[in-house]
């Protein structure tokens, strides 16, 4: 009895690990992960496709199940005739202007708009995670996969990852994704563009995997001085069982790829659940991450079980500290540090929304060369790619939330940033909220404090801000929730405040806000003109130079963020139409430097500058006429000439510079600066001659030919000297040949209605911009010819350089395929092939699938129905059906006609034509064999064109 018992259990342990290897390691696939590429071979409707109204108990009933969505989200739906396109997209940019339209979007038309891509999947692709990412969809967006509504995004800018593992077909099979967009909606009173403006990604991972952003790999230095990497690394097991003794093994690499530090946990994961491995890895004097030396290291994490690699991921990350002082400000790495900082938004002249990658470098570029050390994004969440470049360029972000808003889907949203974005070390600051009309109450601290504790529960290394315009001396206000104080503007409450909260830190969030344009020097509101001598702004706004001292004459303020670095569509402030982006831009919507830019470099940088304001070229009633000039300076003193004469030698006003009214002559101003009594830069500015030709600057020396590398060029028009004119502003008409394409034109003239997307483009106060892409796997040349009448023309080479191609997922054209069919029981005698169902019986009939063959269980015959609607072309034209490995005798019947008949048993293609014919079609087969026979529609069926001959 006893030994019967022992071997029970001895059986018993056995089949226990038997079990567990069947759930376990023996089910584990191990798959390379891929990120490819879903952004080429959309197509795009413009404008809303009601869904059809249902009417009828079996069509509602159908309509309401998964993958039998109605409409353009059908697969099935004729996208044939849609324009084809790659993404990113903005189709408000592609928009005329439009004074009916809304002034804060620019004046561009939004709407709703409809995207649809078909792909196909590897059959080696069962049994993968795959996962399909929207980086950013302006602005509400509904998305189904093959029929089934998979995921609403209902904010412009956090990315949607939808898990579309389950819903996908494989082999010849296609699936197809439908978008309905709705940029009717509106997040921002900005322009805000509309569509799907960043990239998208299909990911396909082990089973096994990391989740997308769950690496969190972001080091610390401990109290004890020394520097840690405390990782958690987020794991999700959708595969078929339990995972045990999975290894997780970080790695941190230095700049010269040489490993620096490791460290591994072991962990599980239950089926269908998530698990996060935590482990510590000690990195010892590691080189330190900063503004001036933006060192990165590369993080490699690896999933492994039994030696056996299920998935691995590369991050980046920098060694730095942050730290906010109540009476001294910020710190990095220990260091005191104002915070030089622009807030803008997201769109660039001639793409709108839809911003290359390298549009972000150039733009962080310009900012630093001017200076800048810290940038808001105002006011929501970045692209990725962005964040990167601020790590890489070294400029600090305020990362800001979209919505406030402490419901459970937008914390979802809030988490969402914080997790994608916890590693950057350029990130310092989440912002909460901007400006919000309950930041002075009780409900709006009860938000704060949630949404703040929600982002400590992700991330407690940086504190928490919220830009507050108002509200700051109630009773209960959001201050009293935030970690760092923002002020937007109300530049006379920082004393006061300060003094009612010495506990508390305090940052300028937003400031400024004066107005200007670039090249323009007398304000005419008439007109909609504003000049640039720093003079024009809101009432609440100020000066620049105003602001500027404000804040840097304060040590307890943080730092700055002056509204804005680059103008932006919409919000044409202090005008309306014609007027239609913004004129508050340190920089034009090109990027062009206003005279703002200058100042900003005195203010922040060392090394000398000196500018004269305005430019020399006025018109000949102006001589004799008083002209202010501005020497904006960094120096001691400096000395003004005037066609040979000395005008001025002063000491700098270092908060306002220097400035004289000169009565014009055409000639020369000349300036000299001086430090410590010693002359150290010299500038000037003379009266050019008339135009005579065109000059073109790349802003680099090569062009990646990946299809997405872009790059600005600047053009301008020269005197018969090769002096640029800065009063030019002809027509330019561009052509772009060889191995790029012209994606895009500006000049910063926020009172200009030509188009973004031209071939021709003024000149605005002497500049015009074109914006190049390559073509992809090129690498030859991108050759930039400009033209203009009277004007010598120019053309540039650029070279393209061969780089790795970025994968992505083919393209595939749209085929109707029928894959919904309802199988009618077996029966002994033939039934009529166009039996119709009666509209109240969801039940007799099966709905199946073709690819699968059925056994006649008693009898001889089955019918198969399915119902479709041929793509225009096939209804005017006529079609063909085409059955893969249609099985047993057969006869095809259309709307109650006979069109094919198929007389052997065996297994073959079948094709059967058909008329012209309009509206939807009844498809039935009725399929003839012998009880126990394997029939029916054992592979897939599409309707061709006429002209299309099956394979
Ligand atoms: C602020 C706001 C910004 C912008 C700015 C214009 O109040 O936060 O988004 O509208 O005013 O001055």
């Amino acid at each position: 009895m006893k030994k019967t018992f022992s071997l029970v259990l001895v059986l018993c342990f056995f089949l226990e690990v038997f079990a567990q290897q069947g759930n376990n390691e023996n089910s584990v696939l191990a798959v390379k992960n891929e990120r490819l590429s879903l952004d080429k071979g959309w197509r795009f409707h413009p404008g809303d496709i009601p869904f059809p109204i249902i009417k009828g108990h079996n069509a509602t009933y159908t309509s309401t199940k998964a993958a039998r969505a109605t409409g353009a989200a059908a697969p099935g739906y004729d996208d044939k005739s849609w324009r084809e396109l790659d993404l990113p997209h903005d189709w408000a940019v592609e928009m005329p202007f439009d004074s009916t339209e809304n002034l804060s979007q620019g004046y561009k038309q939004r709407g709703y708009g409809w995207y649809r891509r078909h792909f196909k999947l590897d059959n080696s692709d069962r049994g993968k995670h795959l996962e399909l990412q929207f980086d950013g969809i302006a602005t509400h967006a509904t998305i189904w996969v093959n029929g089934t509504v998979v995921h609403r995004n209902w904010c412009g800018y956090t990315s949607s990852y939808i898990d579309v593992s389950p819903l996908v077909k494989y082999g010849d099979e296609i699936n197809t994704i439908a978008i309905r967009v709705d940029a009717v909606a509106q997040e921002g009173w900005w322009y805000e563009g509309a569509g799907i403006y960043r990239h998208t990604w299909l990911v396909k991972r082990s089973p096994l995997h990391i989740i997308t952003d769950g690496v969190y790999a972001n080091p610390v230095k401990t109290a004890s001085g020394s520097w840690e990497i405390p990782a958690e690394i987020t794991l999700q097991n959708s595969g078929k069982g339990n995972v045990s003794n999975i290894e997780v093994e970080v790695s941190v690499f230095d700049k010269s790829g040489k490993q620096i530090a490791q460290n591994t946990n072991k962990t599980s994961v239950k089926l269908f659940d998530q698990a996060i491995a935590s482990l510590s890895i000690p990195v010892s004097n590691p080189h330190l991450w900063s503004v001036d030396d933006p060192y990165l290291y590369t993080v490699e994490t690896k999933v492994k079980q039994n030696g056996k690699l299920l998935d691995e991921a590369t991050t980046k990350c920098g060694f730095r500290t942050i730290r906010f002082d109540k009476d001294t400000g910020f710190y990095l790495n220990d260091q005191p540090m104002k915070l030089k900082g622009t807030c803008n938004h997201i769109d660039h002249a001639g793409v709108g929304v839809a911003m290359p990658n390298s549009l972000w470098e150039f733009r962080l570029r310009k900012l630093k060369e001017m200076g800048s050390n810290a940038y808001r994004c105002a006011h929501n969440p970045p692209s990725r790619e962005f964040l990167e470049a601020c790590d890489s360029i070294g400029i600090m972000v305020m990362d800001e939330n979209r919505n406030f808003n402490s419901s459970p889907e937008y914390i979802r949203q809030l988490q969402w940033l914080i997790q994608r974005d916890r590693n950057h070390p350029s990130v310092i600051l989440w912002s909460v909220f901007n400006e919000e009309p309950m930041q002075g109450t009780e409900i709006g601290y009860e938000m704060v404090r949630r949404m703040s504790t929600e982002v400590k529960k992700l991330d407690t290394t940086r504190p928490v801000t919220a830009a507050m315009n108002g509200g700051l001396f109630s009773e209960i206000n959001v201050s009293q929730a935030a970690d760092v104080v923002g002020f937007n503007y109300q530049s006379y409450a920082y004393d006061d405040f300060r003094k009612a909260n010495p506990h508390m830190c305090l940052t300028s969030s937003e400031d400024v806000s004066c107005v200007m344009q670039r090249g323009q020097y007398v304000t005419d509101h008439s007109k909609n003109l504003l000049d640039s001598y720093d003079t024009q702004h809101p009432d609440w706004g100020t000066t620049h130079r105003k602001s500027w001292k404000d804040i840097n004459e304060r040590p307890f303020l943080a730092g700055c963020f002056v509204w804005t670095g680059f103008d932006y569509k919409g919000e044409p402030t202090p005008f309306a139409w014609p007027t239609v982006s913004s004129n508050f831009g340190i920089m034009d919507l090109c990027g062009f430097p206003k005279s703002a830019y200058y100042i900003y470099q005195a203010f922040w940088l060392d090394r000398p500058i000196l500018r004269l304001e305005p430019h020399w070229n006025w018109p000949a009633d102006s001589i004799g006429k008083n002209i202010k000039v501005m020497a904006i300076s960094n120096l001691d003193k400096v000395k003004l000439i005037v066609n040979g004469k000395t005008i001025a030698e002063e000491n700098v006003d270092k908060y306002n510079f220097n400035s004289w009214d000169i009565p014009y002559q055409p000639g020369k101003l000349e300036a000299i600066g001086y430090r410590s009594g010693k002359e150290v830069i010299r500038t000037k500015v003379e009266t050019t001659d008339e135009p005579v030709s065109i000059q073109l600057i790349a802003d680099r020396s090569s062009i990646d030919g990946d299809g997405w590398d872009a790059m600005p060029i600047t053009v301008q028009a020269l005197d018969k000297k090769g002096r640029p004119v800065p009063t030019a502003n002809m027509l330019i008409e561009f052509e772009v040949s060889g191995d790029g394409k012209l994606i895009g034109v500006g000049n910063g003239d926020p009172n200009s209605h030509e188009l973004d997307k031209a071939t021709t483009r003024s000149l605005y106060h002497g500049l015009a911009q074109a914006i190049i892409q390559s073509n992809e796997n090129t690498n030859g040349n991108v050759i930039v010819t400009a033209k203009s009448k009277g004007l010598k023309s120019a053309t540039i080479s650029i070279p393209v350089r061969q780089v790795a191609q970025i994968p992505f997922v083919a393209r595939v054209s749209p085929t109707l395929v029928l894959d919904k069919w309802l199988l009618s029981p077996s029966t002994t005698s033939r039934p009529d092939p166009n039996l119709k169902l009666s509209d109240n019986d969801m039940n007799s009939w099966e709905p199946i699938r073709n690819g699968q063959l059925q056994t006649l269980e008693k009898g001889k015959y089955q019918v198969y129905r399915s119902t479709f609607t041929p793509y225009k072309l096939q209804q005017t034209e006529g079609g063909r059906i085409l059955f893969r490995n249609l099985t047993g005798k057969a006869e095809i019947w259309l709307n109650g006609q006979l069109i094919g008949t198929k007389d052997k048993a065996e297994a073959s293609d079948f094709v059967a034509e058909f008329p012209p014919l309009a509206g939807d079609y009844q498809l039935n087969v009725l399929i003839e064999g012998n009880t126990g026979d394997k029939v029916g529609l054992g592979g897939m069926v599409s309707i061709l064109d006429r002209a299309i001959t099956s394979k």
